[in-house]
């Protein structure tokens, strides 16, 4: 049987079978022609479940006529201009140049016996990305597999700096905004805190941390004897892309000696913004910082990564194991990223930001982000001069949160149903993908605009469609009930 090992034997092999992959989805790219099929999970179900996994096709041309079947055909498609759903980037193409190189090498980034230069690079990449941050000369960090795991180690290191003994874990508070993401409670329980750890401080009207609200339940915490862990501040929150206040959050955290973790998943394209940098002043304060480059340097999953002002602080995730990374290691000064990670094998995801900025510089990264940050602010002027819907805040970054209001007379539960079922036609049709969120426990809308190809003529197209499956819906809904 032929091999399939990559080697130098089968280099050609190789060539060709990457080719082959890499030609039938630069085929599928050009020709798709809305972000999704919309085919249901009933229709597609049985297509993969038909394939025999144990009669392999031994051939890549077959696999990947089988592939589109199974996936290419129905995928959701974040570069087209009507997905507007979720936090996906369309990719940039230097970054996917990486991708390949990456796993075909195939390096792993625990040791530096096991990637050699890749280490150096991930290294170069992280000091990089702390200078643009501002976070001084003792900052460091490592590279992570998404804004999930980076909260969740910043966190981990947050609890360690506390200095609390285990039995006394239930009295720590952390402290973040009620829009801030689901991952900061999870990484609380992960970690052993109590069920109440999590403090969900008030918004504004702007969707950021109160700091006078802050500030009120830092003095509880702390007149109830609990201890004040850490605050995060969302820089870049999910659904509104609001940004907490960080100057004022960063001199509480002073105050109170509490931990400031800064969690930039989103807003980090900010950093390499020839134009709105400024919106993150008060980040360099951060003891530590999350940065998504899945998200908004429009890098393929995954690409992330946490921050410290403090590299001893990472000493909290290290642990020696003869076999990898011996304790001599550190007196030889050999850089193994494993001493600084949740992970152990790992993927040389720095590749892609590495080809990324060696190819279109950081300004070309952040040209995009600004591109997609003022088309959330046309989007908006559409929006909110459109009788047809209310529209939560005016965008920081690139989401809008929204909802159809019917010009007659209908109840909220109507109004939320009409939207719900809105998103759920516009799906079903695949002619465009829009999120969904709740606003005072109403249902709303979302747009996350991460393709600079999306227009405003897109935007009013897709708002249009939204009209039209609601009133449909509200239609409908008058028929039954008369
Ligand atoms: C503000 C914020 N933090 C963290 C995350 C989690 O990131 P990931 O999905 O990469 O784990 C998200 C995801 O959307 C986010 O919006």
């Amino acid at each position: 049987m032929r091999s399939h090992l990559l080697n130098h034997l089968t280099a050609e092999d190789y060539r060709r079978s990457v080719t082959e992959g890499v030609a039938r989805v630069a085929a599928t790219l050009a020709s798709v022609e809305q972000p999704f099929s919309g085919v249901g999970v009933d229709r597609l179900a049985p297509v993969v479940d038909a394939v025999d996994l144990d009669r392999p096709l031994g051939d890549t041309a077959a696999a990947l006529d089988e592939l589109s079947e199974v996936y290419l055909r129905d995928a959701v498609y974040f570069h087209h201009p009507r997905y507007l759903a979720h936090l996906n980037c369309p990719v940039v193409i230097p970054a996917v140049v990486g991708e390949a190189v990456l796993s075909a090498v195939n390096s792993s980034l625990d040791t530096w016996d096991q990637s050699a230069g890749g280490t150096l690079i991930e290294r170069r990449l992280i000091d990089w990305t702390a200078g643009r941050i501002g976070l001084g000369p003792a900052a460091d960090g490592v590279f992570t597999s998404g804004g999930t795991q980076s909260n969740l180690q910043a966190l981990l290191l947050a609890r360690e700096e506390a200095k609390v003994r285990p039995e006394d874990f239930s009295r720590l508070r952390v402290f973040a905004s009620e829009c801030s993401h689901f991952s900061v409670q999870k990484s609380a329980k992960l970690l052993g805190l109590g069920a109440d750890a999590v403090v969900a401080v008030p918004v504004d009207r702007e969707k950021r941390m109160q700091t006078v609200a802050l500030a009120a339940a830092l003095e509880r915490c702390v007149a109830e004897g609990s201890v004040p862990m850490a605050v995060v501040a969302t820089a870049g929150t999910t659904d509104f892309g609001s940004i907490d206040p960080l100057p004022g959050i960063a001199a509480l955290c002073e105050q109170y000696a509490a931990w400031m973790h800064v969690d930039a998943a989103y807003g980090c394209g900010l950093l390499a913004s020839p134009t709105r940098r400024s919106l993150l002043d008060g980040i360099e304060r951060a003891d530590s910082v999350t940065v998504d480059y899945h998200k908004s340097f429009f890098q393929p999953v995954s690409s992330s990564a946490v921050l410290v002002r403090d590299r001893a602080t990472l000493r909290h995730a290290t642990y020696h194991a003869e076999y990898l990374n011996p304790r001599r290691t550190v007196r030889e000064r050999i850089p193994n990223q494993v001493d600084k990670s949740l992970q152990t094998t790992r993927r040389f995801d720095a590749l892609k930001l590495w080809m990324t900025l060696r190819v279109m510089g950081a300004d070309g990264v952040g040209e995009l982000f600004d591109e997609v940050c003022e088309l959330a602010a046309e989007g908006w002027r559409l929006l909110a001069a459109d009788p047809r819907y209310d529209v939560v805040v005016e965008p920081r970054l690139s989401t809008l949160v929204f909802r159809y209001v019917p010009a007659h007379v209908t109840s909220p539960e109507d109004i939320d149903r009409a939207n719900l079922h809105a998103r759920k036609a516009l799906f079903a049709s695949g002619e465009a993908v829009v999120a969904g969120t709740e606003v005072g426990s109403r249902q709303y809308l979302k747009f996350t605009l991460l393709n600079p190809e999306t227009t405003a003529a897109d935007i009013a197209a897709v708002l249009d469609l939204i009209a039209g499956h609601a009133e449909q819906y509200l239609g409908e809904s008058l028929e039954r009930a008369s």
